[in-house]
């Protein structure tokens, strides 16, 4: 058992206190990874701010990359000293989903009880009888060490800055992943891109790899507009409360509508302002999470008439194994420059006030590293 610092959420709404807890060693197939960069998705905030009610107490976390410290009986994949990217999703492999090839569809995760696969926990409270702490997707990365599933560990290149090693575990591999594997934009389609976050970012620079003649880059915050130019946006457009005046202007810069308009924020509006901007044959790609009970509307007529589409995309269609590693590589190659999106690198006694920074749509990517 080691003993490590964690930012433990214990009441929704509050703040995740940094506390030291127990940490298991690796059993069978699981792995302790040294944490070496976690990023503060805004997932994490959804969970940190009650959006997405959880069970606690839970470490929260969960676009990590560190290195294999210690590996236990039966790994055959990963040596110690191994860099790795973390995945959030580890599929049961026996539910429909999972069956029929489409991982990021599984129904049946055991990511999702925030425990390993079999029911354990690896993390407590201090002690000999130290009460049982979660794991936020099976791998608790806001923390100095995590112990997971063999496969929640995803070996990358050498090369590769951990900052981006992390964000390849969520942020890049869910935008880049819903152009290049949900929506399959080919070359020369127009994209928009509305919401500019490290997700947001993340589609704009899928829709580069994918070789769109055009990318529009849409956000209320002008700062991230210039980001989203230097990541490869063709044209930005500053989002205001004018839904009306804000499709226009889309509509004039992509010969009347996107092919393919990315919505990568959460919200009812630019959910319904992204299948509005919809031309004929148009499709919406929904990334971003709104709290649970939200719902939007649309008109049936022109979505059946026009013949649109609504797609949403979780993770990207993320097969981490294959997946992560192509990312790493096309980073490494220069044609995913993910390290424009980290503008801060930040002590975990700083994760409140990158919450709060998040929160109010400031800054890019902030990392969490650890020495
Ligand atoms: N589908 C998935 O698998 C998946 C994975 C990761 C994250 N997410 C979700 O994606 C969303 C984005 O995550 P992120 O970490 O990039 O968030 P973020 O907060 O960093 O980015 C959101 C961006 O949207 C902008 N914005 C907010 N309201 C706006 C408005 N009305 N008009 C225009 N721009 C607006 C903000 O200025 C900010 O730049 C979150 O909901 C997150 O939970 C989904
Ligand atoms: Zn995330
Ligand atoms: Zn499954």
């Amino acid at each position: 058992m080691s003993s490590i610092r964690a930012a433990v959420l214990r009441t929704a709404g509050a703040p995740a206190e940094i506390e030291r807890l127990d940490l298991a060693e690796p059993r069978e197939g699981e792995v302790r990874v040294r944490i070496l960069a976690s990023g503060v998705c805004h997932s994490d905030l959804h969970v940190r701010d009650g959006n997405w009610p959880r069970p606690l107490p839970i470490v929260i976390g969960h676009e990590g990359a560190g290195v294999v410290e210690a590996v236990g009986p039966g790994v055959r994949s990963l040596s110690v000293g191994q860099p790795v990217a973390l995945s959030w999703l580890v599929p049961c492999g026996t539910c429909r989903s999972c069956r029929a090839g489409r991982v990021w569809a599984c129904v049946d995760s055991p990511s999702f009880r925030h425990r390993m696969p079999d029911g354990a926990t690896v993390l407590a409270d201090p002690g000999p009888d130290g009460a049982p702490v979660l794991s936020y997707c099976g791998i608790a990365t806001m923390a100095e060490a995590t112990v997971i599933p063999e496969a929640a560990a995803v070996a990358l290149p050498d090369g590769v800055d951990p900052g981006v090693a992390a964000l390849i575990g969520c942020c890049v591999a869910t935008g880049v992943g819903a152009v290049l594997k949900t929506a399959g934009v080919p070359g020369g389609a127009s994209v928009a891109v509305i919401g500019l976050g490290g997700v947001g970012l993340s589609c704009v620079m899928g829709a580069v790899i994918a070789g769109a003649s055009r990318i529009v880059a849409l956000d209320r915050v002008a700062s991230k507009l210039d980001t989203a130019r230097t990541v490869g946006a063709t044209d930005a457009l500053l989002a205001t409360d004018d839904r009306a005046a804000t499709i226009d202007a889309l509509r004039d810069l992509t010969d009347g509508g996107p092919d393919f308009v990315f919505e990568a924020i959460g919200r009812v509006e630019t959910v319904e302002l992204a299948i509005e901007s919809l031309p004929l044959g148009g499709t919406a790609v929904l990334v971003g999470l709104t709290p649970f009970e939200a719902r939007a509307s649309f008109g049936v007529y022109p979505l059946v008439d026009g013949s649109r589409r609504i797609l949403g995309s979780n993770y990207g269609f993320a097969e981490a194994a294959t997946d992560f590693p192509r990312y790493a590589a096309l980073h490494l190659a220069g044609r995913l420059p993910a390290d424009r999106l980290i503008d801060r690198r930040i002590g975990l006694d700083d994760l409140e006030g990158a919450f709060d920074r998040l929160r109010d749509g400031q800054g890019l990517r902030q990392v969490v590293v650890f020495d």
